[in-house]
Protein backbone atom coordinates (compact mmCIF):
# COMPACT_ATOMS: atom_id res chain seq x y z
CA UNK A 1 0.00 0.00 0.00
CA UNK A 2 1.26 3.26 -0.98
CA UNK A 3 1.63 6.46 0.71
CA UNK A 4 -1.51 7.65 -1.02
CA UNK A 5 -3.40 4.61 -0.53
CA UNK A 6 -2.74 5.49 3.37
CA UNK A 7 -3.51 8.68 2.70
CA UNK A 8 -7.09 8.17 1.17
CA UNK A 9 -8.14 5.27 3.56
CA UNK A 10 -7.57 8.14 6.13
CA UNK A 11 -10.05 10.26 3.83
CA UNK A 12 -12.55 7.69 3.42
CA UNK A 13 -12.39 6.88 7.14
CA UNK A 14 -12.46 10.47 8.32
CA UNK A 15 -15.46 10.94 5.49
CA UNK A 16 -17.64 8.50 6.56
CA UNK A 17 -16.76 9.51 10.99
CA UNK A 18 -18.64 12.42 9.16
CA UNK A 19 -21.45 10.90 7.45
CA UNK A 20 -22.48 8.57 10.60
CA UNK A 21 -22.34 11.52 12.68
CA UNK A 22 -24.32 13.49 10.48
CA UNK A 23 -27.43 10.67 10.13
CA UNK A 24 -30.45 11.83 11.60
CA UNK A 25 -32.56 8.56 11.49
CA UNK A 26 -32.14 4.76 11.60
CA UNK A 27 -33.02 4.68 7.67
CA UNK A 28 -30.65 6.92 6.60
CA UNK A 29 -27.95 5.28 8.94
CA UNK A 30 -29.13 1.76 7.55
CA UNK A 31 -28.41 2.78 3.96
CA UNK A 32 -25.02 4.55 4.95
CA UNK A 33 -24.16 1.03 6.34
CA UNK A 34 -24.79 -0.76 3.29
CA UNK A 35 -23.03 2.04 1.47
CA UNK A 36 -19.82 1.21 3.35
CA UNK A 37 -20.01 -2.64 4.34
CA UNK A 38 -22.38 -3.94 1.90
CA UNK A 39 -21.21 -6.22 -0.81
CA UNK A 40 -20.82 -3.76 -3.04
CA UNK A 41 -19.60 -1.27 -0.28
CA UNK A 42 -16.68 0.68 -0.47
CA UNK A 43 -14.41 -1.43 2.19
CA UNK A 44 -15.40 -4.41 0.97
CA UNK A 45 -13.98 -3.01 -2.43
CA UNK A 46 -10.96 -2.08 -1.17
CA UNK A 47 -10.49 -5.07 0.84
CA UNK A 48 -10.97 -7.02 -2.28
CA UNK A 49 -7.91 -5.02 -3.86
CA UNK A 50 -5.62 -6.67 -1.43
CA UNK A 51 -5.42 -10.01 -4.26
CA UNK A 52 -3.36 -7.70 -6.33
CA UNK A 53 -0.74 -6.91 -4.26
CA UNK A 54 2.35 -8.26 -3.33
CA UNK A 55 2.58 -10.76 -0.02
CA UNK A 56 4.38 -8.49 2.15
CA UNK A 57 2.24 -5.47 0.81
CA UNK A 58 -0.72 -7.19 1.10
CA UNK A 59 -0.73 -8.14 4.58
CA UNK A 60 0.15 -4.31 6.46
CA UNK A 61 -2.47 -2.85 3.84
CA UNK A 62 -5.13 -5.47 4.77
CA UNK A 63 -4.22 -5.16 9.05
CA UNK A 64 -5.40 -1.29 8.33
CA UNK A 65 -8.25 -1.41 6.15
CA UNK A 66 -9.13 -3.65 8.73
CA UNK A 67 -8.62 -1.65 11.46
CA UNK A 68 -10.33 1.23 9.87
CA UNK A 69 -13.68 -1.20 8.85
CA UNK A 70 -13.82 -1.93 12.73
CA UNK A 71 -13.57 1.38 13.89
CA UNK A 72 -16.14 2.64 11.72
CA UNK A 73 -18.45 -0.36 12.54
CA UNK A 74 -18.02 0.67 16.16
CA UNK A 75 -18.83 4.08 15.40
CA UNK A 76 -21.60 3.31 13.56
CA UNK A 77 -23.02 1.32 15.90
CA UNK A 78 -22.77 3.29 18.63
CA UNK A 79 -24.56 6.05 16.21
CA UNK A 80 -27.39 3.75 16.24
CA UNK A 81 -27.77 3.11 19.65
CA UNK A 82 -28.44 6.66 20.00
CA UNK A 83 -30.89 7.15 17.40
CA UNK A 84 -33.03 3.55 18.45
CA UNK A 85 -32.54 5.67 21.91
CA UNK A 86 -34.27 8.67 20.51
CA UNK A 87 -36.66 6.80 18.69
CA UNK A 88 -38.04 5.45 21.92
CA UNK A 89 -38.05 8.54 23.82
CA UNK A 90 -39.82 10.09 21.07
CA UNK A 91 -42.21 6.91 21.00
CA UNK A 92 -43.02 7.08 24.66
CA UNK A 93 -43.33 10.60 24.40
CA UNK A 94 -45.96 10.97 21.70
CA UNK A 95 -48.19 8.04 23.60
CA UNK A 96 -47.81 8.90 27.06
CA UNK A 97 -50.53 8.78 29.41
CA UNK A 98 -51.05 11.23 32.29
CA UNK A 99 -52.16 8.99 35.28
CA UNK A 100 -52.61 12.30 37.14
CA UNK A 101 -55.27 14.06 35.11
CA UNK A 102 -58.87 13.52 36.44
CA UNK A 103 -60.94 11.69 33.65
CA UNK A 104 -63.23 13.64 31.20
CA UNK A 105 -66.79 14.00 31.58
CA UNK A 106 -66.46 11.30 34.61
CA UNK A 107 -70.27 11.36 36.31
CA UNK A 108 -70.26 9.10 39.53
CA UNK A 109 -73.77 7.78 40.18
CA UNK A 110 -75.65 7.62 43.09
CA UNK A 111 -78.58 5.93 45.17
CA UNK A 112 -81.95 7.64 44.45
CA UNK A 113 -83.24 9.66 47.02
CA UNK A 114 -85.80 6.92 48.10
CA UNK A 115 -83.63 3.73 47.90
CA UNK A 116 -81.17 5.92 50.50
CA UNK A 117 -84.10 6.57 52.90
CA UNK A 118 -85.25 3.16 52.50
CA UNK A 119 -81.94 1.91 53.33
CA UNK A 120 -81.61 4.04 55.97
CA UNK A 121 -84.98 2.74 57.59
CA UNK A 122 -83.74 -0.80 57.27
CA UNK A 123 -80.90 -0.20 59.13
CA UNK A 124 -82.32 1.67 62.08
CA UNK A 125 -85.05 -1.58 62.44
CA UNK A 126 -82.28 -4.08 61.94
CA UNK A 127 -80.27 -2.39 65.33
CA UNK A 128 -83.49 -3.12 66.77
CA UNK A 129 -83.86 -6.66 65.68
CA UNK A 130 -86.34 -6.59 63.19
CA UNK A 131 -85.72 -8.96 59.66
CA UNK A 132 -86.13 -7.31 56.70
CA UNK A 133 -88.89 -9.49 54.23
CA UNK A 134 -90.00 -9.09 50.88
CA UNK A 135 -93.36 -9.86 48.89
CA UNK A 136 -94.91 -9.64 45.44
CA UNK A 137 -96.07 -7.11 44.13
CA UNK A 138 -98.59 -8.82 41.88
CA UNK A 139 -101.42 -10.19 44.40
CA UNK A 140 -104.49 -11.68 44.65
CA UNK A 141 -107.61 -10.11 46.42
CA UNK A 142 -107.13 -12.30 49.27
CA UNK A 143 -103.81 -11.13 50.73
CA UNK A 144 -104.45 -7.39 49.34
CA UNK A 145 -108.04 -7.00 51.20
CA UNK A 146 -110.04 -10.50 52.29
CA UNK A 147 -107.25 -11.83 54.69
CA UNK A 148 -106.64 -7.84 56.04
CA UNK A 149 -110.67 -7.92 57.29
CA UNK A 150 -111.05 -5.84 54.09
CA UNK A 151 -114.02 -7.88 52.70
CA UNK A 152 -115.39 -6.96 48.87
CA UNK A 153 -118.13 -4.53 50.42
CA UNK A 154 -115.84 -2.72 52.54
CA UNK A 155 -115.57 1.09 52.17
CA UNK A 156 -111.88 0.95 52.77
CA UNK A 157 -111.49 -0.68 49.03
CA UNK A 158 -112.72 2.28 47.92
CA UNK A 159 -109.85 4.24 49.26
CA UNK A 160 -107.51 2.13 47.78
CA UNK A 161 -107.89 3.03 43.92
CA UNK A 162 -106.74 -0.16 43.08
CA UNK A 163 -105.29 -1.12 39.61
CA UNK A 164 -106.92 -4.62 38.28
CA UNK A 165 -105.54 -6.80 36.44
CA UNK A 166 -108.50 -8.59 33.87
CA UNK A 167 -108.20 -11.89 35.37
CA UNK A 168 -108.53 -10.65 38.96
CA UNK A 169 -105.55 -10.03 40.23
CA UNK A 170 -104.23 -6.37 41.36
CA UNK A 171 -101.06 -4.46 42.14
CA UNK A 172 -100.86 -4.35 45.61
CA UNK A 173 -102.55 -0.93 46.98
CA UNK A 174 -100.26 -1.60 50.31
CA UNK A 175 -97.63 -3.29 51.79
CA UNK A 176 -99.73 -4.96 54.55
CA UNK A 177 -100.13 -8.33 52.59
CA UNK A 178 -96.85 -8.79 52.91
CA UNK A 179 -97.67 -9.26 56.57
CA UNK A 180 -100.37 -11.98 55.69
CA UNK A 181 -97.54 -14.25 54.02
CA UNK A 182 -95.08 -13.96 56.74
CA UNK A 183 -97.86 -15.31 59.28
CA UNK A 184 -98.88 -17.87 56.71
CA UNK A 185 -94.86 -18.77 56.78
CA UNK A 186 -93.78 -18.63 60.12
CA UNK A 187 -94.86 -18.96 63.45
CA UNK A 188 -94.70 -16.70 66.38
CA UNK A 189 -92.35 -14.32 67.14
CA UNK A 190 -92.36 -12.60 64.26
CA UNK A 191 -90.43 -8.90 64.17
CA UNK A 192 -89.99 -7.88 61.30
CA UNK A 193 -90.73 -4.71 58.12
CA UNK A 194 -91.57 -5.09 54.95
CA UNK A 195 -90.49 -2.86 52.11
CA UNK A 196 -91.83 -2.59 48.82
CA UNK A 197 -93.49 -0.57 46.15
CA UNK A 198 -97.12 -0.25 45.63
CA UNK A 199 -99.68 0.80 43.27
CA UNK A 200 -102.70 3.26 43.54
CA UNK A 201 -104.35 5.30 40.58
CA UNK A 202 -103.56 8.74 42.14
CA UNK A 203 -100.99 11.51 41.02
CA UNK A 204 -101.23 15.01 42.41
CA UNK A 205 -98.22 17.09 44.61
CA UNK A 206 -98.29 14.11 47.12
CA UNK A 207 -99.42 11.62 45.43
CA UNK A 208 -97.79 8.95 42.49
CA UNK A 209 -99.40 6.16 40.85
CA UNK A 210 -96.71 3.88 42.22
CA UNK A 211 -94.74 4.58 45.44
CA UNK A 212 -92.11 3.05 48.47
CA UNK A 213 -94.31 1.67 51.98
CA UNK A 214 -92.49 0.07 55.07
CA UNK A 215 -95.10 -2.05 56.83
CA UNK A 216 -93.70 -3.71 60.29
CA UNK A 217 -95.05 -6.47 62.15
CA UNK A 218 -94.61 -7.61 65.52
CA UNK A 219 -96.47 -10.77 67.43
CA UNK A 220 -95.49 -12.14 70.12
CA UNK A 221 -96.98 -12.85 73.43
CA UNK A 222 -97.59 -9.95 75.52
CA UNK A 223 -97.07 -7.57 72.56
CA UNK A 224 -98.93 -4.02 73.57
CA UNK A 225 -99.65 -0.90 71.82
CA UNK A 226 -96.95 0.68 74.83
CA UNK A 227 -94.39 -1.38 72.62
CA UNK A 228 -95.80 0.12 69.32
CA UNK A 229 -95.53 3.72 70.49
CA UNK A 230 -91.73 3.43 72.06
CA UNK A 231 -90.51 1.42 69.14
CA UNK A 232 -92.02 4.13 66.44
CA UNK A 233 -90.86 7.29 68.74
CA UNK A 234 -87.19 6.06 68.67
CA UNK A 235 -87.13 5.38 65.16
CA UNK A 236 -88.56 8.75 64.18
CA UNK A 237 -86.07 10.15 66.77
CA UNK A 238 -83.12 8.38 64.88
CA UNK A 239 -84.49 8.98 61.26
CA UNK A 240 -84.81 12.76 61.55
CA UNK A 241 -81.58 12.57 64.25
CA UNK A 242 -83.47 15.00 66.78
CA UNK A 243 -85.53 14.75 69.84
CA UNK A 244 -89.07 14.67 68.36
CA UNK A 245 -92.54 14.83 70.09
CA UNK A 246 -94.53 11.93 68.65
CA UNK A 247 -98.74 11.36 69.34
CA UNK A 248 -100.99 8.86 68.46
CA UNK A 249 -104.24 9.73 67.11
CA UNK A 250 -107.05 7.93 67.20
CA UNK A 251 -108.04 6.22 63.68
CA UNK A 252 -109.61 3.32 61.36
CA UNK A 253 -108.02 1.07 59.77
CA UNK A 254 -109.82 -2.93 59.28
CA UNK A 255 -106.90 -4.99 59.91
CA UNK A 256 -106.34 -3.09 63.42
CA UNK A 257 -108.10 -2.69 66.10
CA UNK A 258 -107.42 -0.13 68.32
CA UNK A 259 -105.66 2.28 65.32
CA UNK A 260 -104.08 5.11 65.06
CA UNK A 261 -102.40 7.55 62.90
CA UNK A 262 -98.95 9.11 64.16
CA UNK A 263 -97.90 12.29 64.34
CA UNK A 264 -94.52 13.56 64.81
CA UNK A 265 -93.36 17.26 65.81
CA UNK A 266 -93.25 19.34 62.66
CA UNK A 267 -89.50 19.40 61.76
CA UNK A 268 -89.96 22.35 59.53
CA UNK A 269 -91.20 24.63 62.65
CA UNK A 270 -90.65 22.46 65.25
CA UNK A 271 -94.02 22.61 66.66
CA UNK A 272 -94.77 26.16 66.01
CA UNK A 273 -96.74 26.08 63.49
CA UNK A 274 -96.06 26.74 59.49
CA UNK A 275 -97.21 25.97 56.00
CA UNK A 276 -95.89 23.05 55.81
CA UNK A 277 -97.99 21.37 58.55
CA UNK A 278 -100.73 23.81 58.08
CA UNK A 279 -100.42 25.45 61.55
CA UNK A 280 -101.05 22.25 63.42
CA UNK A 281 -97.49 21.94 64.86
CA UNK A 282 -97.94 18.19 63.69
CA UNK A 283 -96.83 16.18 60.69
CA UNK A 284 -98.73 12.74 60.05
CA UNK A 285 -96.31 9.53 59.27
CA UNK A 286 -97.46 6.50 59.32
CA UNK A 287 -100.55 4.36 60.16
CA UNK A 288 -100.80 1.77 63.28
CA UNK A 289 -102.51 -0.63 65.40
CA UNK A 290 -102.73 -4.05 67.49
CA UNK A 291 -103.40 -6.42 64.85
CA UNK A 292 -107.46 -7.60 64.56
CA UNK A 293 -107.97 -10.53 65.65
CA UNK A 294 -109.85 -11.50 62.47
CA UNK A 295 -106.73 -11.05 60.99
CA UNK A 296 -104.28 -12.98 62.69
CA UNK A 297 -107.51 -16.10 62.80
CA UNK A 298 -107.34 -16.09 59.07
CA UNK A 299 -103.74 -16.77 58.95
CA UNK A 300 -104.27 -19.39 62.21
CA UNK A 301 -102.53 -17.83 64.91
CA UNK A 302 -103.96 -17.75 68.63
CA UNK A 303 -105.46 -14.95 69.16
CA UNK A 304 -105.50 -16.21 73.08
CA UNK A 305 -102.36 -16.93 73.30
CA UNK A 306 -100.54 -13.97 71.01
CA UNK A 307 -101.60 -9.97 69.89
CA UNK A 308 -99.22 -7.87 67.69
CA UNK A 309 -99.20 -4.88 66.32
CA UNK A 310 -98.31 -3.29 62.90
CA UNK A 311 -97.63 0.10 61.37
CA UNK A 312 -97.46 1.65 57.94
CA UNK A 313 -95.61 4.18 56.30
CA UNK A 314 -94.61 5.78 52.86
CA UNK A 315 -90.78 5.96 52.68
CA UNK A 316 -91.37 9.21 49.78
CA UNK A 317 -93.17 10.82 52.55
CA UNK A 318 -90.23 10.28 55.28
CA UNK A 319 -87.59 11.44 52.47
CA UNK A 320 -89.70 14.41 51.98
CA UNK A 321 -89.64 15.43 55.25
CA UNK A 322 -86.32 14.24 56.06
CA UNK A 323 -84.51 16.02 52.49
CA UNK A 324 -87.40 19.19 52.15
CA UNK A 325 -88.61 17.90 49.22
CA UNK A 326 -91.70 19.58 48.64
CA UNK A 327 -93.17 17.73 45.40
CA UNK A 328 -93.57 13.86 45.59
CA UNK A 329 -93.29 13.78 41.76
CA UNK A 330 -89.53 15.15 41.83
CA UNK A 331 -88.24 11.55 42.95
CA UNK A 332 -89.40 10.02 39.76
CA UNK A 333 -88.89 13.06 36.94
CA UNK A 334 -85.33 11.05 36.91
CA UNK A 335 -84.23 14.96 36.51
CA UNK A 336 -80.18 15.05 37.12
CA UNK A 337 -80.57 18.28 38.64
CA UNK A 338 -82.82 17.22 41.35
CA UNK A 339 -80.89 14.05 41.82
CA UNK A 340 -77.60 15.18 42.13
CA UNK A 341 -78.26 16.90 45.12
CA UNK A 342 -78.60 13.84 47.13
CA UNK A 343 -75.23 12.24 46.15
N1 LIG B 1 -101.84 -0.29 54.86
C1 LIG B 1 -102.13 1.05 55.27
C2 LIG B 1 -102.17 1.96 54.04
O1 LIG B 1 -101.60 1.66 53.07
C3 LIG B 1 -101.06 1.56 56.19
C4 LIG B 1 -101.13 0.88 57.48
C5 LIG B 1 -101.89 1.37 58.47
C6 LIG B 1 -100.42 -0.30 57.68
C7 LIG B 1 -101.98 0.74 59.71
C8 LIG B 1 -100.48 -0.95 58.91
C9 LIG B 1 -101.27 -0.41 59.92
O2 LIG B 1 -99.82 -2.07 59.16
O3 LIG B 1 -101.34 -1.04 61.08
O4 LIG B 1 -102.78 2.99 54.12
Amino acid sequence: MTGTDTHNLEQLAADARGRIAACADLPALEALKVELFGKKGVITALLKTLGGLAPDERRAAGARINAVRDELAAVLAERQATLEQAALDAQLAAGRIDVTQPGRGQQPGGLHPVSRARRRIEALFRNAGFSVEDGPEVEDDWHNFEALNIPADHPARAMHDTFYFPDGRLLRTHTSPVQVRAMLREKPPLRMIMPGRVYRCDSDVTHTPMFHQIEGLVVDEGVSLAHLRSVLHHFVERFFERKLGIRFRPSYFPFTEPSAEVDIECVFCSGQGCRVCKNTGWLEIAGCGMVHPNVLRNVNIDTERYTGYAFGMGIERLAMLRYGVNDIRLYFENDLRFLRQFG
